[in-house]
């Protein structure tokens, strides 16, 4: 395919641990009530990985799924960015034992951390390798294993958070009214401490007492992030409308980041945007990070929600801070 030509999303997938964490089940392990959270969050419930599952192994069930509905073999795969926070190890990446275990040996691959923003910035690289004409079949992956980093003493935080992975297949179309219509990408590290893991890394590496004191877990500023997610998902529906020229009429459905229903109702309010083409699965799956829009984009296509000449939005915000967002038509 040579450049002119856009990128189309062909194939979607997911994976989602079987185990249930409920939040009654959460009121026996830390100070809390379903009540708080429901208010406060619109969860329900959560699902947690098995002691088989992992970021790798859970993105590449996604992987698969996604590959089998694009109609292509995974061995076909030019390009495998997995959009992670938890990635399987800190070195190789997450897409290494990805790539490994679909045989797609030759595709070039690697891991992408911009936290809840990861999936969307993957997606926005693999439209430009497209566009160029560099890669044909790009695989996207986000796949969160947050149980294994959540100090599940935290109630501020642990109530949050759900393991999973989604995946989409990306590939060139000569349609200029297909596929991803635009995108935006952005950071503050001025907010690095918002949401951050201060041990494991290079800066505190991992000790029996950095482990001791808990510091592999997952820290969060929670009133600080509430604010920052209010105001990025106010501004990314506006400018993903703005600059494909969409009123909300045109918008079949927003795809966002599933953060807090507070948050997503409160900028869709404030933008005039009825929040019945805001898709909302937070209340089964809780916060999944990078995987939670694709794994929302999976959903709301087998439900029949959006389908082949739907325009949608996918926002999201996150550690970092950052923030991206994209306009797609299917
Ligand atoms: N159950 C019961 N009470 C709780 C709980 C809980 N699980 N957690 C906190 N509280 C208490 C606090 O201790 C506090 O009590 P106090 O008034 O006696 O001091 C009270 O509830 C209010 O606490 P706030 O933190 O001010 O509550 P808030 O309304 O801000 O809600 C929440 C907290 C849900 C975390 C909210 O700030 C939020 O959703 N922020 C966004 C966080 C987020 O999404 N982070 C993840 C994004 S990044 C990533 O995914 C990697």
């Amino acid at each position: 395919m040579s450049k002119g030509c856009r990128a189309a999303i062909t194939g979607v997938g997911s994976y989602l641990p079987a185990r249930v964490l409920t939040n009654a089940d959460l009121e026996k392990m830390v100070d809390t009530s379903d009540e708080w959270i429901t208010k406060r969050t619109g969860i329900k419930q959560r699902r947690l990985a098995g002691p088989d599952d992992s970021t790798a192994s859970m993105a590449t069930a996604a992987a698969r799924a996604a590959c089998q509905d694009a109609g292509i073999a995974p061995a076909d795969l030019d390009l495998i960015i997995c959009a992670t926070i938890t990635p399987e190890t800190l070195c190789p990446s997450s897409a290494c034992y990805i790539q490994r275990d679909l045989r797609a040996s030759g595709s070039a691959v690697f891991d992408l951390s911009a936290a809840c923003s990861g999936w969307v910035y993957g997606l926005a690289i693999a439209t430009r390798f497209i566009e160029a004409g560099q890669f044909r079949k790009c695989l996207i992956v986000g796949s969160e294993t947050l149980s294994r980093f959540t100090d599940w003493d935290d109630r501020g935080s642990c109530v949050l958070f759900g393991d999973g992975a989604g995946a989409i297949v990306l590939e060139p179309t000569p349609d200029a009214d297909k596929g991803v219509q635009y995108t935006v990408m952005h950071a503050d590290g001025t907010g690095w401490d918002y949401i951050w893991i201060p041990a494991g890394g290079a800066r505190m590496p991992a000790s029996a007492q950095t482990v001791g004191q808990g510091q592999h877990t997952l820290k969060m500023r929670g009133r600080d992030v509430y604010k920052f997610a209010i105001e990025k998902m106010q501004w990314l529906l506006g400018d993903c409308m703005a600059a494909c020229e969409l009123t909300p009429d045109d918008v079949d459905l927003v795809v966002p980041h599933q953060v807090n229903i507070r948050i997503l109702k409160s900028a869709a309010q404030k933008l005039n945007f009825p929040m019945d083409k805001v898709y909302v699965n937070i209340d089964r799956l809780g916060n999944t990070s990078a995987a939670s829009i694709p794994l929302a984009l999976d959903e709301a296509r087998r439900s029949g929600r959006i389908g082949p000449g739907s325009t949608i939005l996918l926002i999201a915000f996150g550690a970092g801070l950052t923030w991206a967002g994209a306009t797609v038509r299917l």
